[in-house]
């Protein structure tokens, strides 16, 4: 396994391996890896010769009260998680590398953001979608990999390799869990013993919304209230918001009906979680 920190030697190495015939597969992160990471890895590992990493905390994805500064940062551990997980190349740049000036151009996204998380963090998805842009055209991969626990991700980064025409598949792996329920994310160390016992409550709550649905609810609103019930009964957090949407479009509903997302976002006190189920309902 390789380190690699600076976009034209990357590009170069990416472009020779290419030349060679292999397959690449990408899966880009902002390091502090955990299981749902690893899943990722492991999948792009089992379909492409050549398995490319980026760690890269980006500032342009997060709002001026966010957690850029404090987001967690372990580089030695993440080596030796990804080399367990069979990765080839991790690409490693610096902030200067990947904005040496104020950008003259950024991407802005205009669908399914007006929605879930593209509502409470304005900006965030263009932030997204641009370093999203400038890693597919630094890494060049054949595939790329991304978690359903950001299922708006997923969504708008489908949108963005539709629109700019990126010659990429798009490879979307289901959520990773702790043995509670809570989905795994690199925010769960900024909870609270007793808030992390509380957690696990968001995908119980979800749960609940699923099995209501499952016993003939179709109203939307019904299913909305006794998720945030349950959240509200169970945890100290916030509700930021408890939604549901048709999906992938995140078009809202008037009855419930085909392949929808009940999705969730709650503060707690240092830390905002997010998780969601999509569920076909006949
Ligand atoms: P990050 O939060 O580090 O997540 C990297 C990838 O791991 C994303 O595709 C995310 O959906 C996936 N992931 C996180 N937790 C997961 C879990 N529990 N199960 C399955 N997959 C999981 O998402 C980002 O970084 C950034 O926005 C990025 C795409 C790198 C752009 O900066």
């Amino acid at each position: 396994m390789i380190t690699i920190e600076k976009i034209e030697q990357m590009q170069a190495h990416i472009m020779a391996e290419r030349q060679k015939g292999k397959t690449v597969g990408f899966v880009p992160t902002m390091g502090y890896l955990h299981e749902g990471h690893v899943a990722l890895l492991k999948r792009a590992r089992q379909e492409n010769d050549i398995v490319v990493l980026s760690i890269f905390v980006n500032p342009l994805q997060f709002g001026p009260n966010e957690d850029f500064d404090r987001y967690p940062r372990d580089f030695e551990r993440d080596y030796t998680i990804a080399k367990q997980a069979g990765v080839d190349i991790i690409f490693y740049p610096s902030v200067h590398e990947m904005y040496p000036h104020e950008p003259s151009v950024t991407v802005r996204v205009h669908k399914r953001i007006d929605v879930l998380c593209g509502k409470s963090r304005p900006g965030h998805f263009d932030g997204v979608a641009t370093v999203v842009t400038k890693l597919f055209h630094i890494v060049m991969p054949h595939r790329a990999y991304f978690g359903m626990k950001d299922a708006q991700q997923v969504a708008v980064i489908d949108g963005l390799i539709r629109d700019f025409h990126f010659p990429i598949e798009l490879i979307a792996v289901p959520t990773v869990r702790e043995e509670d329920g809570l989905a795994k994310s690199s925010r769960n160390v900024y909870l609270s013993d007793r808030e992390r016992q509380e957690a696990s409550a968001l995908y119980a709550a979800l749960q609940k919304g699923k099995a209501t649905i499952e016993a003939g609810e179709r109203d939307v609103g019904t299913v909305r209230k006794a998720i945030i019930d349950y959240i509200e009964q169970h945890t100290s957090g916030v509700v930021d918001y408890v939604e549901i949407y048709s999906y992938p479009e995140l078009k809202p509903l008037e009855t419930l009906q085909g392949k929808i997302i009940l999705a969730l976002a709650v503060r707690f006190t240092n830390a905002r979680l997010i998780d969601n189920i999509v569920m076909n309902v006949q």
